[in-house]
């Protein structure tokens, strides 16, 4: 069976659900942690939470309600992984593996710490006032919930693109320097098509701009909060732009096409816009209210959803978290020290650093391999310059091997993985050597 595709995302427990929050991530997640060619891990991002939010009882409470919408509005722990980020101690623990490859010139062009040192620019203060270390390792960490469990796909909004691909550079230097750890490069799933609702003011639903409907306001509060958003002046009979509209967006966010299309036709007609707004009251509480009702029903014990949370981040780590996480230490040295004494001496035994030879073959091709000691790792096909050959050396040092390269045999008995640790301890001794000139320079 084909190995299905993960599928991760993390929700920062910072806030309590809105209507945005529904329709551009909840809702659709839901929808697509059903389909069976997926394994799916949604989780709390609650380290994440504290970069942000300082009041504990409001991270505890957003945990919770965070929580209780997800499997309110269908989300099944026994089919998907739904767990709580600092259930997991391995991921901390990963962060600072990270941590230690992360380029600290990339993270100074994170977007959300140039904004924050931007806007102290802005004011004449220290670039880094106020700025937090937190803030300045929100990538890594994320990059940690990421690689820690292999995901292959990670939907996110344009903001978060970013992060990605920071996930993905650390994940690729942590394989050049320690191949056995073979992190997935993990792939943002831009949601294009999600739609972004508009808050009450008109501009895009957001906490930030307090202008959210909360997903789980009681009904009279709904009603309310729907009759107070924004409109302009035109009368009863007047006809109205439904494009340009709040209240018809928001409308279609909740309609079938065919009711969004007698919306449309209602707007072209002069609705009014308290019937409108009757309307759309009508539409969403539709939806929400049975989801409404097991919230409720779930935030009356919360030590139940305590127990799922824990259940899912147990058996999480039994599956992956652990012995992923040992094979990592393992990887970059924190080891048992028992084992040792073995390995220092092979270690002593082949203490050459593998070498690319170039010769020229008996046809006048140029050819290069990759030894280490007598153990001949790769064999290159023959070319017709020595400067094509060496060309080859230089890409195989700077990307790495690919298997599949027609050029270009791994050695008898060879597995790729020496090769490619081969060439991270070319790598290393290269850097070893830079390192000693800077410091000789100095
Ligand atoms: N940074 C994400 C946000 O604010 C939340 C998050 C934390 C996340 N870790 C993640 C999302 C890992 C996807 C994958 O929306």
């Amino acid at each position: 069976m084909k190995k299905p595709t993960r599928v991760l995302t993390g929700i920062t427990t910072s806030g309590t659900p809105h209507l945005g929050n529904y329709v551009g991530a909840i809702r659709p997640a839901v929808a697509a942690s059903r389909d069976p060619g997926v394994e799916s891990f949604y989780f709390l991002a609650d380290y994440h939470a504290l970069i942000k939010v300082s009041d504990p009882a409001r991270v505890q409470r957003s945990t919770l309600e965070i929580a209780a919408a997800w499997l309110a509005c269908g989300l099944d722990p026994d089919q998907v992984w739904f767990y709580r980020q600092s259930d997991i101690p391995e991921i901390p623990e990963l962060t600072w593996l990270l941590t230690c490859v992360a380029g600290k010139g990339l993270l100074n062009r994170a977007h959300a710490y140039k904004a924050a040192t931007d806007r102290n620019r802005e004011l004449g203060e220290d670039e880094d006032a106020g700025i937090s270390a937190g803030l300045f390792m929100y990538p890594v960490l994320m990059a940690a919930d990421i690689l820690l469990f292999d995901a292959d796909k990670v939907p996110v909004g344009r903001d978060q693109v970013q992060h990605i691909e920071m996930a993905r550079d650390f994940a690729q230097r942590f394989n050049h320097l320690y191949p056995s750890a073979r992190f997935t490069l993990p792939e943002a799933a831009i949601e294009e098509h999600v739609a972004t609702l508009p808050g009450l003011d008109g501009r895009k639903m957001s906490k930030s701009y307090d202008n959210v409907i909360p997903l789980f306001a009681p009904t009279a509060q709904l009603r309310k909060l729907v009759y107070s958003i924004v409109t302009d002046s035109r009368e009863p009979g007047e006809p109205k732009d439904a494009e340009g509209s709040n209240v018809f967006q928001l409308y279609q966010a909740f309609a079938s096409a065919d009711e969004t299309a007698a919306m449309r036709a209602a707007f072209a007609d002069g609705i009014g816009w308290g019937d409108a707004k009757a309307r759309l009251f009508e539409r969403i509480d539709a939806e929400v209210a049975p989801l409404r009702e097991r919230y409720e029903a779930l935030m009356a014990h919360p030590g139940r959803i305590e127990e799922q949370l824990r259940d899912g981040a147990s058996r999480l780590r039994a599956r992956h978290a652990t012995a992923r996480l040992q094979a990592l230490r393992h990887a970059v040295g924190l080891r048992d020290l028992s084992t040792s004494p073995v390995e220092t001496s092979v270690a002593v035994a082949k203490s050459s650093v593998p070498l690319f030879k170039q010769y020229r073959e008996s046809d006048g091709c140029f050819h290069f391999k990759l030894v280490d000691g007598d153990r001949v790792l790769l064999q290159s096909a023959g070319f017709e310059s020595p400067k094509e050959a060496g060309r080859r050396i230089a890409t195989l040092r700077q990307e790495g091997f690919a298997a599949g390269d027609a050029a270009l045999q791994l050695g008898e008995g060879v597995d790729e993985s020496e090769v490619r640790e081969a060439l991270a301890a070319l790598a290393r001794a290269d850097a070893e050597k830079a390192r000693k000139a800077a410091a000789g320079g100095a």
